[in-house]
């Protein structure tokens, strides 16, 4: 399946009187890794959360490819192939790893996780199990999918999201902070998986980070959101050399930021 383009037009989401975000605007071409950064509480999470149907929107649109998704219910933006990842982990500890993974092929909804039974049937639920299986073996976890998740390093739990992401197939992947609590190294790799997954199942990819070393090295674009607008858009090397974005964000022209600037 071809990935599709996200356009994001004009979007506005407040909170009782707080504008979290004010017209965000912009478009991510089929198949390229988008990142969005800017300071703590520039709406970042909102605009994530808008995006999957979880925020209600006050204004503007968004469309997947020419489909109008604004306002709809989130298990039906995660049906139409938008998968995504939270901020805060979100999986449940008890569960063994491939539980966890074979609950991703189910929708999210607005609680969480719809906690269905999987009435499927022997051959079913057989496929999807060697299903979750390929995509463990992608991000490396095939040797824990027996443990139970809550008993998982930190770095471990980091791919499991990721990897439940995926298990939902989705056409556009959404992440919140992937690498965020993550040593260089496992960001890198978390990073090099991004674009591994993104080549291989032919994903679109619009993700939040802190982490300055991965977005610029996987980022295709990067829209700077501060105040909850845009305040600037482009290549890594541009948004990099971008004034505005230096002064936000990135802090003084010469430093090594490799953190986002919390206020
Ligand atoms: N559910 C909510 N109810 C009320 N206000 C909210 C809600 N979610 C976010 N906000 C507010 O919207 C603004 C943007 O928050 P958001 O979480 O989107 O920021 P962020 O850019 O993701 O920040 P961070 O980098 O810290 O994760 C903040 O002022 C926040 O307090
Ligand atoms: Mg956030």
């Amino acid at each position: 399946m071809n990935p599709p383009r996200l356009t994001v037009d004009a979007v506005s989401v407040a909170f009782s009187g707080l504008r979290a975000l004010d017209e965000v605007s912009f478009t991510v071409e089929p198949g390229t890794v988008h990142a969005v950064i800017g300071p703590n509480g520039a709406g970042k999470s909102s605009l994530l959360n808008a995006l999957c149907g979880i925020y209600p929107v006050t204004g503007g649109r968004i469309l997947l490819d020419e489909h109008e998704v604004t306002r709809q219910r989130p298990d039906r933006v995660a049906a139409l192939g938008v998968g995504r990842t939270f901020q805060n982990i979100v999986v449940s500890p008890r569960e063994s790893v491939l539980d966890n993974l074979m609950v991703g092929r189910h929708r999210l909804t607005r609680a969480g996780l719809v906690r269905t039974a999987l009435w499927l049937g022997r051959g079913e639920e057989r496929r999807h199990e060697a299903r979750v299986r390929e995509i463990a073996g992608f991000v490396g976890l095939s040797e824990r999918l027996d443990k139970t998740a809550g008993r998982l390093a930190y770095g471990d739990l980091k791919r499991l999201e990721f990897a439940r992401a995926l298990c939902l197939e989705p056409r556009l992947l959404i992440l919140d902070e992937p690498v965020a609590g993550l040593n260089t190294a496992e960001s890198r790799e978390l990073g090099r998986l991004v674009l591994a997954a993104r080549d291989a199942l032919g994903l679109t990819v619009v993700f939040v980070e802190h982490d300055m070393g991965v977005v610029m090295s996987i980022a295709d674009r990067i829209t700077v959101l501060d105040f909850g607008r845009v305040v600037a858009e482009g290549a890594p090397a541009e948004v990099r050399r971008n004034p505005t974005v230096i002064s936000a964000y990135l802090g003084a022209p010469g430093e090594d930021a490799q953190e986002g600037a919390p206020r």
